[in-house]
């Protein structure tokens, strides 16, 4: 059945307002239907713009497509701008909105490039996810000399400016982000400032300030099953057992091929996670292959096969709205930095399509 017959308007997530829906639509009158990819790692392969666009199957299965983005590579690059519109639906500012970035000294706040992310998805109906309002590695340095009084009164300011500018045009918000460490609540200048709380404060504070945002906690390592999975879960059960405002929760999903989880355990977790209430987004997927011990043909097989069996488990849950690669071309990608050269994304540096983009678009076709 031609994709544009299989999905209906029932279908639609509750939580996706307008903009989104208008994203849907869009998708679902503009795409051309299914092809037989053949899968290619050639450096004479097609490129970005040459294949089938992410989101016409996403589309299709009524899911989120996104990518994490840079205003300063949209500003510059035509081609990264061409192919991240050619492909996704769903855009997040990758550093943009972080406190840090945003607030370098406090009381002086700059959303430039932060809007510059926001006007370019909105001007093309691409959904927005905010990320991210409460995270330890991007505080601003000022926060620590506050007292607990001020310290509250700045996280709350914070919240309800960036959360009140972008209100109607930013569709969720990573409103925490990693406060699971390795045994219980992460040691953060937020838990020692104000205690245990500031989580659900956050949240409560983030829905005054946008009441339709979807609401999201997020965090990674806590994929699967095991401690920090239960951890993660734990806590959210806790928070939503209070009425705190909590309605999505991100599993980022920053895999290595050579050790990653189960897909079935990932499936088991992800379903606990919806039995709460919550919806489920894969946040920031990308998956290093250095370490897997194989040829290079063999590791972008690897590499296809985590990806295609991580969305897979996302199309296969209802509860489970969209998908975010953290970036989408290995020319860009924050692994090289944090863990040592590699090509952890779905195109290569040349813009060209990856065995791992035909896994995903695979997955979101349900093959
Ligand atoms: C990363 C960015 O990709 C880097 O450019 C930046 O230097 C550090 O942060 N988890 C998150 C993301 O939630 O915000 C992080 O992004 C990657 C890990």
């Amino acid at each position: 059945m031609p994709w544009s017959r299989r999905r209906s308007a029932e279908a639609l997530p509750a939580w996706i307002g307008l903009a989104p829906l208008v994203v849907l639509l869009h998708v679902a009158c503009g795409g051309d239907g299914p092809t037989t990819p053949t899968p290619s790692a050639s450096p004479t392969g097609p490129t970005a713009t040459q294949v089938e666009p992410l989101k016409n199957a996403a589309g299709a299965t009524v899911r989120l497509v996104g990518a994490a983005v840079q205003a300063s590579l949209l500003r510059s690059d035509t081609t990264y701008v061409s192919a991240f519109a050619h492909h996704f639906n769903y855009a997040t500012a990758e550093n943009e909105m972080k406190w840090a970035q945003i607030e370098r000294q406090q009381g002086q706040r700059d959303y430039g490039p932060a809007d510059e992310i926001v006007a370019f998805a909105t001007g093309r109906g691409i959904a927005v996810k905010g990320h991210t309002l409460v995270w330890h590695s991007s505080t601003p340095a000022w926060l620590e000399a506050l007292t607990t009084a001020d310290a509250r009164r700045a996280v709350e300011d914070h919240i309800r400016t960036t959360v009140g500018r972008y209100r109607g045009r930013v569709v969720a918000w990573d409103v925490v982000n990693e406060a699971i460490g390795d045994s219980g609540l992460r040691d953060t200048v937020y838990l020692r400032k104000l205690g245990p709380d500031y989580i659900a404060e956050a949240f409560r504070i983030a829905r005054e300030a946008d009441p339709d945002a979807l609401l999201i906690y997020n965090d990674y390592g806590g994929e699967g099953l095991g401690r920090k999975s239960d951890d993660i879960y734990a806590l959210l059960q806790g928070l939503l057992g209070r009425g705190v405002p909590v309605g999505g929760v991100g599993l980022q999903m920053h895999l290595d091929a050579a050790s990653r989880p189960a897909s079935a355990d990932i499936a088991t977790n992800v379903r606990r996670l919806a039995e709460l209430g919550l919806l489920v987004n894969i946040s920031e997927m990308d998956v290093r292959i250095a370490r897997v011990p194989a040829d290079a043909s063999a590791r972008l097989e690897e590499q296809r096969r985590a990806y295609h069996d991580v969305v897979a488990v996302c199309v296969a849950e209802p509860r489970c709205v969209g998908v975010t690669f953290w970036g989408f071309t290995d020319a860009h990608s924050w692994v090289d930095q944090a863990f040592g050269p590699d090509d952890p994304l779905l195109f290569d540096d040349s813009y060209r399509a990856k065995p791992a983009y035909y896994g995903v678009l695979d997955a979101l076709w349900r093959r």
